[in-house]
């Protein structure tokens, strides 16, 4: 619980055993928001462009915290010859293990399949055997990513800021993410603006405050490319909005 001098939420703290997927996705997904498709689309256009000189060989996609969200797993599949989903909620495992088992997954990703396959390197993709194909779940915890891992394109969404109310565990969360993308990977990382915390289906979740600065602030030393964009969208009382950083990882590999 003590976070320096104070007594917060940390990451350890929460009840990450009990995190609902379903109604999470009833919060977040089910009904498409326009915010949601508009970041599919920049995260979209942003792994074209990095690209679009050509996809070296054996590309592999890490999606870390993955949770119920198969969009950054979508966005990656073009581009990858393997993706791992990183995720340490059980719960939220065992959901992301249906979504890339033989049987396809569920329909609520479509509308989002939709809005990345109008792009031509998208639109030769048939995401559900491919997701299926190609996509690994793995149970983990995002601080162990500090080993000798390595992935050549990465996503984070909501996680960093979305499980702790500790600067140190929001700073070490995008700090091991950054440290295990390959020199040059492009990354999308999202964060909840101002969250103070949120709740999946009879739980609550911690959340670390962070503005544009911030973000800005924490992924910089470790990249020389980085656009942030300011979505003005609220999901739910109890954030500002969404923050979209979009960019590539410097060839500094900075020390944990
Ligand atoms: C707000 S949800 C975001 C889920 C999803 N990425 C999305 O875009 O909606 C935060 C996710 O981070 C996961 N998480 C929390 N702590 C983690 C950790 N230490 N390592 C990996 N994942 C973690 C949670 O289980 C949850 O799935």
């Amino acid at each position: 619980m003590e976070c320096g001098t104070v007594t917060m939420y940390r990451n350890a703290d929460a009840h990450w055993s009990k995190f609902d997927p379903e109604a999470y996705i009833d919060g977040n997904y089910r009904t498409p928001l326009e915010v949601d498709l508009l970041i599919v689309r920049l995260v979209r256009d942003h792994f074209g462009r990095c690209f679009s000189g050509g996809v070296p060989d054996s590309v592999g996609g890490v999606d870390v915290g993955a949770g119920a969200n198969l969009c950054p797993a979508l966005s990656m599949l073009p581009w990858c010859e393997a993706v791992l989903l990183l995720e340490r909620a059980p719960p939220d495992v065992a959901y992301l293990e249906r979504q890339v088992s033989a049987e396809g997954f569920d329909p609520v990703w479509d509308a989002f399949w939709e809005e990345l396959r109008q792009a031509p390197a998208y639109a030769a993709v048939e995401p559900r055997s491919r997701l299926a194909e190609i996509v690994r779940v793995e149970r983990g915890h995002l601080f162990d990513l500090e080993g000798p891992r390595r992935w050549g394109i990465g996503t984070m969404f909501f996680v960093a800021d979305s499980m702790s109310e500790c600067p140190d565990e929001f700073e070490r969360g995008v700090r091991c993410f950054m440290n295990a993308l390959e020199e040059g990977a492009p990354f999308a990382a999202a964060f909840m603006k101002e969250s103070v915390g949120y709740r999946v289906g009879a739980h609550d979740y911690p959340a670390y405050r962070v503005n544009e600065d911030r973000v800005r602030e924490s992924l910089w030393p470790f990249t020389g490319e980085l656009e942030i964009h300011d979505l003005h969208h609220m999901v739910r009382p109890g954030h500002e909005g969404m923050l979209l950083a979009l960019g590539r990882r410097n060839s500094e590999i900075a020390t944990p």
